[in-house]
C-alpha cells in the first residue's frame, strides 16, 4: 500500500479552516470541493492514458487521452458524495458508481445500505472517496467490493485519517494494488471512533444537521 500524505501550505490551511467548529456548511462544502480539487490532482498522477495524434493550429503532434476502460469515481455515501464534484471537474469523463455504508456507532462495524456500480470492473482504476479514514472499516469494506468485481487498482483520497485505520487497511490488501492519498494523518481515534483532533463529523458537517 502507497500512502501519500499532501505535503502543501494551501491544503493545510483550508484544512485548518475546516476543522475550525464554527466553520458554517456552505464553507465547509465549498473548501472540500477545493481540497478534493487540490487532492484528486495528486491521485490522478497514475490514470492510465493512451497517445493520441492531434493538430494543432500550427502542426501535428502527439498528446495524451485517457485509456479505456474510464476511471471509476466511487463516493462513499453519505460524506463521500461532499467530494464528487471536486473529482469530477478534474476529470469529467469519468463513469462515477456510489456505494453507501454506515457504521454501527456501537460496533463500529460497516454495513453497505446501497449500491449502483458497474457489474464487471475488470482491468478498472477505481478512485474511492471517503473524507474521514477513521477505523477504516467501510473504506475496507468498499476496496474488498471493488477488488472482488474485477478492479485492477484502488485509490482513496481522504481528508484526514487516523494512524489506526491506516494500519489496518494495510493489514487486510496485502498483495493488492492500493493507494490512500491524504490531507493530513492525524493523531489517534478516540473511544467513539472518531479523528484527534480531526473536525467531528463530516457528513454533519457537510449537510448542517449537527
Ligand atoms: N467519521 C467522521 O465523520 N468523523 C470522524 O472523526 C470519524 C469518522
Amino acid at each position: 500500500m502507497r500512502v501519500h500524505v499532501a505535503d502543501h501550505p494551501l491544503i493545510t490551511q483550508k484544512l485548518t479552516v475546516l476543522r475550525e467548529r464554527t466553520t458554517p456548511s456552505p464553507i465547509f462544502r465549498s473548501l472540500t470541493e477545493e481540497l478534493v480539487n487540490l487532492l484528486a490532482y495528486e491521485a490522478t498522477r497514475g490514470v492510465r492514458t493512451q497517445p493520441i495524434d492531434i493538430e494543432t493550429p500550427v502542426a501535428p503532434m502527439r498528446g495524451l487521452a485517457l485509456s479505456e476502460p474510464k476511471p471509476l469515481v466511487v463516493p462513499i455515501l453519505r460524506a463521500g458524495l461532499g467530494m464528487l464534484e471536486g473529482m469530477v471537474k478534474l476529470m469529467p469523463t469519468a463513469e462515477v458508481g456510489f456505494l453507501g455504508m454506515v457504521r454501527n456507532e456501537e460496533t463500529l462495524q460497516p454495513t453497505t445500505y446501497a449500491e449502483r456500480l458497474p457489474d464487471d470492473l475488470s482491468d478498472r482504476q477505481c478512485f474511492v472517496l471517503d473524507p474521514m479514514l477513521a477505523t477504516g472499516g467501510s473504506l475496507l469494506a468498499a476496496i474488498n467490493y471493488l477488488f472482488d468485481r474485477g478492479a485492477v487498482d484502488v485509490t482513496a483520497i481522504c481528508l484526514l485519517a487516523a494512524p489506526e485505520g491506516l494500519a489496518a487497511i494495510e493489514k487486510a490488501t496485502q498483495g493488492r494494488d492500493v493507494t490512500i492519498v491524504l490531507g493530513a494523518l492525524d493523531d489517534h481515534l478516540n473511544e467513539n471512533g472518531y479523528i484527534v483532533p480531526g473536525l467531528g463529523d463530516a457528513g454533519d458537517r457537510l449537510y448542517g444537521t449537527v
